[in-house]
């Protein structure tokens, strides 16, 4: 049997950017067919809001593209270094707070940041929207919808 890949999408609370990213991803391998191949899951830097689904903004902007948000938010763990294959960080403060959890284990994953697989260039980071308008969910479903993408094309 092949081993799947697993891909856990990181951001702060785990109620916007990952549990968006998780149910993109989700969406694009499903439309491939290749479900099987992989496993996907979300987490956060803080555990603020673990146990918590989604935030209700979120929900409603993914829900107009078709994208249903099923995360329960959970702080990334030591044990997520070694389980999955990439952890994708959503800004570079995510990136920067990966780095550190895992600077003193042999990290199996390979830590890289989300918009370095997305076609617009326009963007390196997928902005926080939790504190802001409609349009900052939208832009983030935006540049989500790129980077898996991008990064369903790399590693498939
Ligand atoms: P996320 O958004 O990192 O995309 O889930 C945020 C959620 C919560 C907070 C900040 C950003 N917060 O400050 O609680």
């Amino acid at each position: 049997m092949m081993e799947k890949t697993k891909i856990l999408f990181v951001c702060l609370g785990n109620i916007c950017r990952s549990p968006s990213a998780e149910a993109v991803m989700k969406n694009l391998i499903y439309k491939k067919g290749e479900e099987k191949r992989f496993e996907i899951d979300s987490a956060g830097i803080i555990s603020a809001h673990e146990g918590r689904p989604a935030d209700s903004r979120m929900q409603t902007h993914a829900k107009k593209r078709g994208y249903k948000l099923t995360s329960i938010s959970r702080p990334v763990s030591l044990d997520d270094f070694n389980y999955f294959d990439y952890i994708i960080g959503m800004d570079n403060q995510n990136m920067a707070d990966l780095k550190s959890l895992s600077s003193n284990i042999n990290s199996h994953a390979k830590i890289v940041r989300m918009m370095d697989f997305a076609y617009d260039s326009n963007y390196d980071e997928v902005p926080d929207p939790y504190y802001g308008g409609a349009a900052g969910f939208e832009l983030v479903l935006d540049l989500l919808e790129d980077a898996c993408e991008g990064l369903y094309s790399s590693i498939k």
